[in-house]
């Protein structure tokens, strides 16, 4: 045993996602204006939520740290890959596939917790809408999101903690156009056949606990949400399917890629795409084009940036 000190592989080659040129222009178009229209939609939610106090409710506030979350998401391996499209030899080093790992792990384990901190927030809004205030209080909020983020480091962590000391000593090829454990720990020369258990229980084990959880919360809100149909209902109703809509687009992908059993698929790396980029540009369309008040708060908000320029043109 060497301790893993001794690694020769010091970068890893991402072999992208395919080596035709021109599927590669259209992935760069298409990539970009996913990234760019991810970025400022999400960044738009934010500011919207927080500059306009009739949005200053939980349900608001949550919606917002899960935009922000969102430009984390779509940050961590999008815009290296853009770069990486028209590149002959995309490298990245062991730092930066840790680095990597540490990033989509961490935020994607507290985005997770968040999507059932809002199943959990809906619930109350809606099975019990005469105790919403004062259970989804601000206090509350904020120790959920502490929670959620908490849950999100430890989950990441926990299996970086085996990881970073695998030794390399040749195998250097990586099937994809980011780094994630599975190819990752295959590429280490060691017996890694319990760390691939390991993730596989791990990050397996929170994707489909969480999918399970969220899914039984929402078809028990649905069922409640018949039995008292009021008036309320319909928009209850229109909150939810959105709120179901991105439990589907991010869990589909991330339950194959960590709970099918080991050897990784070839497609894998391709439903990688869509938590990478695709779920998290999603969002904002999901949660805006539906919701009334967004859109009347952020009409507001465009009026106040117009007048702001006016004023500043008027002081010159
Ligand atoms: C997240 O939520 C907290 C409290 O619920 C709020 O104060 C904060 O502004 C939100 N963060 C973002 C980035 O929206």
């Amino acid at each position: 045993m060497d301790g893993g000190n001794h690694s020769v592989v010091s970068e890893f080659l991402l072999l992208g996602l395919t080596n035709s040129w021109r599927i590669q222009i259209l992935l760069f178009l298409f990539f970009t204006v996913f990234y760019v229209a991810s970025m400022l939609g999400n960044l738009l939610i934010v500011l919207t939520i927080i500059s306009d106090h009739h949005l200053h409710s939980p349900m608001y506030f949550l919606l917002a740290n899960l935009s922000f979350i969102d430009t984390g998401v779509s940050s961590i391996a999008t815009p290296k890959m853009i770069y990486d499209l028209f590149r002959k030899h995309k490298v990245i080093s062991l730092n930066g596939c840790i680095t990597q790992m540490f990033f989509i792990h961490t935020v994607g384990g507290t985005e997770m917790v968040l999507l059932i901190v809002m199943a959990y927030d809906r619930y109350i809004a809606i099975c019990k809408p005469l105790h919403y205030l004062t259970i989804m209080s601000l206090r509350m909020c904020i120790v959920l999101l502490a929670l959620a983020w908490i849950i999100g480091l430890i989950h990441s962590v926990a299996q970086l903690a085996f990881v970073v000391n695998l030794p390399f000593c040749g195998a250097n090829k990586m099937d994809s156009f980011y780094c994630d454990f599975p190819r990752f720990i295959k590429l280490a020369c060691t017996d890694t056949y319990r760390l691939e258990f390991l993730v596989t229980a791990n990050s397996g084990f929170i994707s489909m606990a969480t999918f399970f959880i969220l899914i039984v919360s929402y078809i028990f809100i649905l069922v409640t949400v018949r039995k008292h149909s009021s008036g309320a209902s319909s928009k209850a109703l229109s909150t939810l399917s959105a709120h179901i809509t991105v439990v589907v687009f991010f869990f589909g992908p991330c339950i194959i890629v960590y709970v099918w059993p080991f050897p990784t698929l070839p497609i894998d790396k391709f439903l990688a795409i869509f938590d990478a980029i695709i779920t998290p540009s999603m969002n904002p369309v999901i949660y805006t084009l539906r919701n009334k008040e967004m859109k009347v708060a952020m009409r507001r908000l465009f009026a106040r940036a117009l007048s702001f320029i006016d004023s500043l043109r008027d002081s010159n």
